[in-house]
């Protein structure tokens, strides 16, 4: 087969050559953002009389059977035409020849990869969109069920003060909640179109570049034609996006992953999310929330691959950067795995609140409102920190807890308390005395519940 840029060649390359600088294998996804550019670029080529008219109209014709055939798996390509683009322009001109061959004019395969992945990456945060929202919803309704399901709360792992399931879960909408701003914020920078860039320097054709930006949804085009061919920083945000998605999914499948051993037993996963073991007959793994973990380390690794492959890359286009598009499609493919996984995996855990409660009384976690009654009874508050640290001391040693310990036991060590104390360190009133914006209690939580709501509605 000779190549379509042959011409200045003597002899053709070496198989295996082609087979290395090949990206077929990879790029032939974006086929349909391929078809659709070209389709936009020939009507332009037709419309500013660059090309006649009636071959821009078979161009465009032709190019949409060649889609339809490659949809329906009529189609084969060929290692041999390098990449999607001059795959698709071989079948062209297969097919109507010479007309064929009028598409590439004006248009460098610089400007056309650009413009291709451009397109595709615009398509994919869009449905990771998707992804984010469907599982914020399930967190949010999550939530409205455990707005009084009391867990502790933990710093360093150990068990800090009380709060609700509710109000962990809603930390992780937080979360999502950025991280949709940052596809959204992704999004925008992606939504430039490179086309009319040519190859580094533009085109000596009259162009309409604003024609083929609007023909094919973009909000502007690009300004300067070397950044234009030779930009991936859209690539690099979405990979740092999905890097941060992926962070917040392995924190929530490590807690997830801790909560269903026997040590915690806080939730535990449904079967259809957990594995066995094939030696340990009493195992029940959660192999879903490990692998998503697991999956996060790749995911960073594709971010750090793309930063280095362009670090050292002097302007404008150089073959480094057909390395872009394994790193983004593979984070693409996996946030596309873990995402509906992780949701479904959360929207079946059963939730133990009983073991919950009690990890909540057993673990000192009411301490600090001991501390605060004493202070409420005019102690200042490091010798209410002191006298508290000397009862949790007397419960560790005859083994019991603050709301065990009878009033005498109390007075033995500060004759400050008196019978009230025990209403105020109830791991309820913990969570329903903060009450502020930001806190667990049930009134704030409903609130925050509502808003989430109205802000789902709004994406
Ligand atoms: N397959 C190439 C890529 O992915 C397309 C652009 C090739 N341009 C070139 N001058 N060799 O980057």
């Amino acid at each position: 087969m000779s190549k379509l840029w042959g011409g200045r060649f003597t002899a053709s390359t070496d198989s295996f050559t082609d087979h290395f600088h090949s990206s077929i294998s990879f790029d032939q996804r974006m086929y349909k953002q391929d078809i659709t550019g070209s389709i936009a670029h020939a009507a332009m080529l037709g419309k500013q009389g660059i090309i006649p008219m009636e071959d821009s109209l078979l161009l465009q014709k032709t190019l949409k059977e060649v889609l339809e055939d490659i949809d329906n798996g009529k189609i084969s390509f060929d290692e041999k035409a390098e990449d999607i683009h001059m795959n698709i322009e071989t079948i062209l001109i297969e097919r109507i020849g010479d007309v064929g061959k009028r598409l590439h004019t004006g248009r460098s395969r610089n400007d056309q990869v650009a413009l291709d992945i451009r397109m595709y990456v615009k398509e994919e945060i869009k449905n990771i969109e998707l992804l984010i929202k469907e599982l914020m919803e399930v967190l949010n309704n999550l939530a409205k069920k455990h707005t009084e399901t009391i867990m502790p709360g933990y710093t360093h792992l150990q068990r800090a003060q009380p709060i609700t399931f509710a109000h962990h879960l809603l930390a992780y909408v937080e979360m999502f909640k950025r991280d949709y701003a940052r596809l959204e914020d992704t999004y925008k920078r992606t939504n430039v179109m490179p086309l009319g860039s040519g190859a580094l320097a533009s085109t000596t054709y009259p162009l309409d570049r604003a024609f083929v930006t609007e023909q094919l949804g973009f909000d502007s085009y690009t300004l300067n034609s070397l950044d234009g061919v030779s930009d991936r920083d859209f690539c690099i945000e979405l990979l740092s996006t999905l890097s941060i998605i992926m962070m917040h999914l392995s924190r929530f499948c490590e807690e997830i992953i801790l909560w269903s051993s026997h040590e915690f037993k806080f939730v535990e996963l449904s079967d259809a999310y957990s594995t066995g073991s094939s030696i340990m007959p009493q195992k029940k793994n959660p192999d879903m929330a490990e692998l998503i973990r697991g999956k996060t380390g790749r995911v960073y690794g594709y971010l750090m691959g793309l930063l280095t492959t362009m670090k050292g890359l002097p302007l404008a286009y150089n073959k480094d950067m057909q390395e872009d598009k394994e790193g983004v499609f593979a984070a693409i493919d996996t946030l596309k795995m873990c995402l509906p996984v992780f949701t479904a995996m959360v929207d079946t855990m059963e939730v133990k609140k009983d073991t919950m409660y009690k990890a909540t009384k057993g673990g000192f976690t009411n301490a600090t409102d001991a501390a605060d009654w004493l202070v409420k009874q005019g102690v200042p508050f490091r010798d209410a920190h002191e006298i508290i640290g000397k009862l949790v001391l007397y419960c560790i040693n005859n083994n019991t807890n603050l709301d065990d310990l009878s009033l005498e036991e109390y007075q033995a060590i500060s004759p400050v308390f008196n019978k009230t104390v025990y209403d105020a360190i109830t791991v309820e009133k913990c969570v329903e005395a903060r009450n502020v914006p930001g806190g667990p209690s049930k009134e704030y939580i409903a609130s925050l519940i509502e808003l989430n709501d109205n802000y789902l509605k709004t994406i």
